[in-house]
C-alpha cells in the first residue's frame, strides 16, 4: 500500500487546487504556484480575527480593517480607541489590545516588515503558537504545523481518537503534524482548514465529497460525526447584574471600562457588579451612576467563554447635572459597543422607535 502520508496530502492538495474557497486574505493555489506571496499584514489580521469567530463573520471586519488601515505601519499608527471601537462585535477584546502591541512593534521594531520565521513571529506581542504557525505557513510557506478546532477535528475522525477534548488536543496536534510536508505549507494548512470547514464539518459532515475518505478510520466505522468524542461539560455559571441606560434627550452615558479584564477599555452602559445572586429593584436604583425615576424595561442574556450573564435593564432620564462622568453618546455611537451591551441597549431602547 502506498505510504498514507503521501497519498493523503496528494489527494488534499489536489482537492485544494480545485476547491480551495476564494477568501479576500488568501492568495489561491493557481496564483500561488504561479509565484505571487500573500501580504502577511493580511494573513496574520486574518488569522488574528478568525481565532475569534467564522469566516463569514470575520469578512467584513477584515475588509473594514483594511480599508481604513491598509498597512501594518497604519494599524500601529491609529489611536487606541478607534481600533477598540473597529473591533466590536469581534469579541475578547484582550485580542484588540494585543493585535495593536504587535502592529506597533512590527512597525517600530522590525521596519514594518514581520518577521518569517516560525520562532521571529512567536517573539512578537500577541502572537501565540497558533498564530505564529499559521502566518509562518500561510504567509512565509514554513512548514508548520498549523492546527486549529477545525483541524482537530479532521485528525479526530481521521484516526478515530478516542481520547475526549479537550484532553486529546495535544495527541491530535502531533497527529496533525506528521502530516506535515515540506511541499507547500501554506497551501496544506489551508487545505485543511476548508476541509475542516466546509466537508468535514461538525454536523452532519459531506463525507460524499471528501477527498481523504478512502483514509479516513471514523468514516469506515461510518461514525465521522461521533468524533472528536467530548467529555460532559459542566453547565456554565451563571451571574446576574443590571445595565444602566441613562438618557439626556437623545443621548445616553456610556462609560470606558477599565483596562484590564473582561471587556477591558471598551466603551460600555455603566452596570452594577455581575454576582451569583440576582439584584432586587432597591440594589439596583443604589447601584445606579446617577439619580433618576429609574425603571426596569428589559432583560438580556449573554453568554461568555465562562459564564452566562442575565442583565436586567434600566433606564432614567438623567437630572440635571448629573452625569458629568458619563460619556454622552448620539445612538449612532452605540456601534462601539461590545455586542453584551449593544444588546441591552436595543432592548432598553426600544421604546424609542
Ligand atoms: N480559519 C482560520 N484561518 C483560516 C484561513 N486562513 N483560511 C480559512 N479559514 C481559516
Amino acid at each position: 500500500m502506498a505510504n498514507p502520508k503521501t497519498a493523503i496530502r496528494k489527494a488534499l492538495l489536489g482537492w485544494y487546487d480545485t476547491q480551495a474557497r476564494a477568501l479576500p486574505w488568501r492568495v489561491g493555489p493557481a496564483a500561488r504556484a504561479a509565484g505571487v506571496r500573500p501580504d502577511p499584514y493580511r494573513v496574520w489580521l486574518s488569522e488574528v480575527m478568525l481565532q475569534q469567530t467564522t469566516v463569514p463573520h470575520a469578512t467584513p471586519y477584515f475588509l473594514g480593517f483594511l480599508r481604513r488601515w491598509p498597512t501594518v505601519r497604519d494599524l500601529a499608527a491609529a489611536p487606541d480607541a478607534e481600533v477598540m471601537a473597529a473591533w466590536a462585535g469581534l469579541g475578547y477584546y484582550a485580542r484588540a489590545r494585543n493585535l495593536l502591541a504587535c502592529a506597533r512593534a512590527v512597525a517600530g521594531e522590525h521596519g514594518g516588515v514581520f518577521p518569517q520565521t516560525e520562532a521571529g513571529l512567536l517573539a512578537l506581542p500577541g502572537v501565540g503558537a497558533y498564530t505564529a504557525a499559521a502566518v509562518g505557513a500561510i504567509a512565509f510557506d514554513a512548514p508548520a504545523n498549523v492546527v486549529d478546532g477545525n483541524v482537530e477535528r479532521v485528525m479526530a475522525r481521521l484516526f478515530a481518537v478516542e481520547t475526549p477534548l479537550p484532553a486529546v488536543k495535544p495527541a491530535l496536534k502531533a497527529l496533525a503534524a506528521r502530516l506535515v510536508g515540506e511541499a507547500r505549507p501554506g497551501d496544506w494548512a489551508q487545505a485543511l482548514m476548508d476541509l475542516g470547514a466546509v466537508v468535514c464539518r461538525p454536523k452532519a459532515p459531506l463525507c460524499e465529497r471528501c477527498p481523504i475518505t478512502a483514509h479516513c478510520a471514523a468514516f469506515a466505522a461510518g461514525a465521522a460525526e461521533a468524533y472528536p468524542r467530548r467529555a460532559v461539560k459542566a453547565d456554565r455559571p451563571r451571574r446576574h447584574g443590571a445595565a444602566f441606560l441613562v438618557t439626556r434627550g437623545d443621548l445616553i452615558g456610556l462609560v470606558r471600562r477599565p483596562p484590564k479584564g473582561l471587556l477591558g477599555g471598551m466603551l460600555a452602559l455603566p452596570t452594577s457588579d455581575w454576582r451569583a445572586e440576582r439584584w432586587t429593584p432597591d440594589e439596583v436604583r443604589a447601584a445606579a451612576p446617577a439619580p433618576g425615576a429609574w425603571r426596569q424595561v428589559g432583560e438580556i442574556e449573554h453568554v461568555f467563554t465562562h459564564f452566562a450573564l442575565t442583565l436586567q435593564v434600566w433606564r432614567a432620564e438623567a437630572e440635571a447635572e448629573a452625569g458629568a462622568e458619563l460619556i454622552w453618546t448620539a445612538p449612532d455611537g452605540l456601534s462601539a459597543l461590545p455586542s453584551v451591551f449593544l444588546k441591552a441597549a436595543r432592548a432598553g431602547l426600544t421604546p424609542f422607535g
